[in-house]
């Protein structure tokens, strides 16, 4: 009797046709998303206090939509979680790795936890089964992994499928791809991943697994280009009396960028993905020599974003010794407690470095993500506003439009908001009496800093930048190369 059928008889015939490895923010929605379209799933994953939460029907961090999803496929049978890898694994056809391949500071890549998976994996796989490596890894890994896994020159198909997921919204998007990607190189594995996506919608892409790695890093890699390149734009249109939310949403209304387009001007990206995709695809650029001016620029722009919260601080209220700052949203995004690299509790640090005492309040406090010292953790938004000399809205959540703002504006010691997500709108927040600095939305009342163009208009001309203007993007390093 082989390892399956042994199996079989031990389990009652539960036998999983999918394995996840990893039951992280992927793996978890991986799972469960294909439990519930009927397949049978053995999720494993290293973290043990986890996995006992999951087998209790508690999900470990907020999605939406992931906890009834959950509830559901526990109900189903059609999910089955472990903390070790064992033969239990043998029946599936599909092994998808979910392990996170980003460095302890979210700065690089590290494929220690996914060298490991695959190594425990490997006794549990059979030879006519296929691993998709749904984790974002770079150029030349998949094929890696397939050697990794092969026994003389036999060994299962090893596939790259690519993961888009949004937080926030990472249940909806893994059931309503826009495009899947598998990177394949044997026909087997075609049809397999072809089969399991059949009643998906959006695009199925089929290429080789180097191209399918690169689709994933070029996609963060151009979000986070977006991105810095509106706050950038949002910087010119605080200074010269503009307002980037409209231009953002022209910008939107354009078919060639589109309603989705990620060109939200605000603190800058965080997460676990962006920040961390940008400094590999560098990486990769600088291990073949070419050049990434933009990746980086994208980068140190983004850092500038945090930093100039904290020297808006300082302008405004001088020394931040001693000054009490209130941090309202710490994840990095709405609807997520994902604190990874988050804008929120990056500028809380800086603060915190500067001497300021930091109180922060986050909706979605209750999963504990962010019950981390020094700083204060406020049960409501009132409470972090109490004796604050400035609050700080890093992060947006519904229902943030219904605080009472007076009620705030009179807990304040000094009024000063600084809206990082563009919630308010500037004009009743000064009637109510606040100091209310919206990002990239410039009062076009005030003169240009520059003068005007009477001069230039009453006398026909040219109006010529200096040389000098350009020194700026003279001294960004010439190669492009992350440092
Ligand atoms: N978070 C996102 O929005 C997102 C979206 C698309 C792609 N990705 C990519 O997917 C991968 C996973 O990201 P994540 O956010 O889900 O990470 P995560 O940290 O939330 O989850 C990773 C999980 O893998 C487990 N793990 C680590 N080593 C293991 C091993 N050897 N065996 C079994 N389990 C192990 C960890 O305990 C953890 O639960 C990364 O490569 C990431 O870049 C993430």
């Amino acid at each position: 009797m082989d390892g399956p059928e042994l199996w079989k008889q031990k389990r009652n015939g539960w036998i999983p046709d999918l394995s996840v490895i990893g039951m992280g923010r992927v793996g978890l929605v991986t799972a469960l998303s294909f439990a519930a379209k009927g397949h049978r799933v053995l999720g494993v994953d290293l973290d043990y206090r986890m996995v006992a939460k999951l087998r209790k029907g508690q999900a470990p961090f907020f999605e939406p939509g992931l906890h009834e999803l959950l509830t559901k496929a526990l109900d189903s049978g059609n999910l089955e979680v472990s903390e070790a890898y064992d033969e239990r694994l043998l029946p599936a056809r599909i092994h998808f790795i979910c392990v996170d391949t980003g460095s302890a500071d979210g700065a690089a890549i590290d494929l220690t936890n996914l060298r490991s998976a695959l190594r425990d994996l490997s006794p549990y796989v059979r030879p006519d089964a296929v691993v998709a490596l749904r984790s974002t890894v770079p150029p030349g890994t998949t094929e890696a992994a397939r050697r990794l896994l092969s026994k003389n020159g036999v060994g299962p198909s090893v596939t790259c499928n690519p993961e888009f997921l949004r937080e926030g919204s990472a249940v909806e998007d893994f059931f309503n791809p826009d495009r899947v990607v598998l990177g394949v190189t044997t026909e087997e594995a075609r049809e397999a991943l072809l089969a399991l996506y059949l009643d998906f919608p959006g695009t199925k892409m089929v290429c080789h697994p180097r191209t399918a790695e690169m689709v994933k890093y070029t996609s963060n890699a151009l979000l986070a280009v977006n991105i810095s390149f509106v706050n950038e734009i949002a910087g010119i249109c605080e200074k010269v009396g503009a307002d980037v939310r409209i231009v953002s949403r022209a910008l939107r209304l354009d078919h060639r960028f589109g309603p989705h387009a990620y060109v939200e001007a605000g603190l800058g990206f965080g997460g676990s993905c962006l920040p961390k995709d940008i400094a590999a695809l560098a990486l990769v650029a600088k291990l073949v020599q070419q050049p990434t001016r933009l990746l980086v620029a994208a980068r140190q722009a983004n850092d500038a974003q945090r930093q100039g919260v904290i020297d808006r601080l300082l302008d405004r209220l001088g020394d931040l010794d001693g000054r009490v700052i209130g941090i309202i949203g710490l994840a990095f995004k709405p609807n997520t407690d994902d604190v990874r690299n988050a804008p929120g509790l990056e500028i809380a640090q800086g603060l915190i470095r500067l001497g300021a005492w930091v109180k922060v309040y986050d909706p979605l406090d209750e999963h504990e993500t962010f019950r981390h010292p020094p700083y204060e953790v406020a049960r409501d938004i009132y409470e972090a506003a109490d004796g604050a000399d400035a609050l700080v809205l890093a992060n947006s959540w519904d229902g943030l439009g219904g605080v009472q703002m007076e009620r705030i504006r009179s807990l304040m010691r000094r009024p000063l908001v600084i809206d990082g997500r563009n919630v308010f709108d500037p004009r009743a927040m000064r009637e109510k009496g606040f100091e209310y600095i919206a990002l990239g939305v410039g009062d076009e009342r005030q003169p240009l800093p520059y003068g005007s163009f009477d001069k230039t208009f009453a006398e026909p001309g040219e109006l010529i930048l200096p040389r000098s203007s350009w020194d700026g993007l003279d001294s960004m390093d010439k190669d492009g190369f992350a440092a």
